[in-house]
């Protein structure tokens, strides 16, 4: 039985005619942080939109605790850059809303059942925003409404708590802050997180585990062969850096997101298939023969 919390293999998915997800394979474990990198455009929310079940692959499986995804499930979080909160709801009432919906109340704007009130104001309070339950989305700054965001998603103890971007839109020091701030939660929560950003270096300070996503890769189909979608070109361990910002200056640190920047966002540096940095205990890698067909140490399908 696989015990991983996220379980993909052999998942393709294209949108008209074009291979955008191209064969990923991919093993979460519990309380993982994986920080999930790629050049725009490789299909990271894609990804992020299969896992949640809002749409299907072409092929391939995707697990959740070893449940398909494919059911509706409300046990699903995600937080996006913006618009994860409803405007016209106050801070309490967006926390609520999953509960609501689980209830088959959200319609109802009357109903409130107290034990999910006070389970709400258990979240604010881990977001610090126990103060901020009764204002309005527009009454909070950017920083308050993504730790909103993250108490609303969390609410539903989702398995794996997903986030697209979620700090991309604030400023560099309340970015500095809410970094450190899902860094200790994830610890006390014991979280399984699924981040993915454009920003490396946040990338390398806040993950347990890096993937980088890319289309820039080669294999035994040769350069005619039609364009491919995006695969996980690398997968490993990333250092503990104890929630300390001043990692970030660290020029060992520094090198860690250049050699990042190679491996997956250069054109013109495109590794092989049985050369990808897949060293995470957790990575596995199945090729089609065509794409790899000498290899040890890969499974050929
Ligand atoms: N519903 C859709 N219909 C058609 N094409 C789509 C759809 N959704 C995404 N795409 C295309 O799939 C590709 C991957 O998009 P996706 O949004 O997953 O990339 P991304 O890696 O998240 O990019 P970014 O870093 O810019 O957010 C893009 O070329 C995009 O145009
Ligand atoms: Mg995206």
């Amino acid at each position: 039985m696989d015990e991983s919390k996220l379980h993909i293999e052999d998942v393709y998915k294209s949108y008209d005619g074009k291979v955008i997800l191209d064969d990923i394979d991919l093993k979460v474990s519990k309380g993982e942080f994986c920080s999930v990198v790629g050049p725009s455009g490789c299909g990271k929310s894609t990804l992020l939109r299969l896992i949640l079940g809002q749409e299907f692959p072409d092929r391939g499986r995707i697990a959740i605790d070893g449940e398909p995804v494919g059911t509706p499930d409300t046990h699903r979080g995600i937080v996006f850059q913006r618009y994860s909160l409803f405007p016209n709801r106050t801070v309490l009432d967006n926390v609520l809303l999953g509960k609501k919906f689980q209830r088959g109340q959200w319609w109802n704007p009357f109903h409130r059942n107290q034990d999910d009130i006070d389970e709400a104001m258990s979240f604010l309070k881990k977001v610090r925003l126990e103060n901020a339950a009764d204002k309005y989305p527009h009454e909070l700054s950017g920083g308050m409404q993504q730790r909103a965001a993250i108490a609303q998603a969390l609410i539903m103890k989702p398995p794996v708590l997903l986030m697209d971007e979620p700090f991309g839109a604030l400023d560099p020091d309340t970015r500095d802050e809410l970094q450190v701030f899902l860094l200790e939660l994830w610890e006390q929560q014991e979280l399984t997180v699924f981040f993915v950003t454009h920003d490396l270096t946040e990338a390398c300070f806040l993950g347990s585990r890096l993937l980088v996503l890319s289309q820039y890769y080669t294999d035994d189909r040769g350069l005619d062969a039609p364009a491919r979608g995006g695969r996980i070109v690398a997968d490993y361990p990333l250092p503990s850096v104890a929630n300390s910002l001043e990692i970030k200056d660290d020029p060992a640190f520094q090198r860690l997101i250049s050699d990042v920047r190679n491996a997956g966002f250069d054109p013109r540096v495109r590794q092989h298939v049985s050369e990808f940095n897949l060293t995470h205990s957790d990575s596995f890698q199945t090729v089609l023969p065509d794409e790899y067909s000498q290899g040890t140490g890969i499974r050929i399908r």
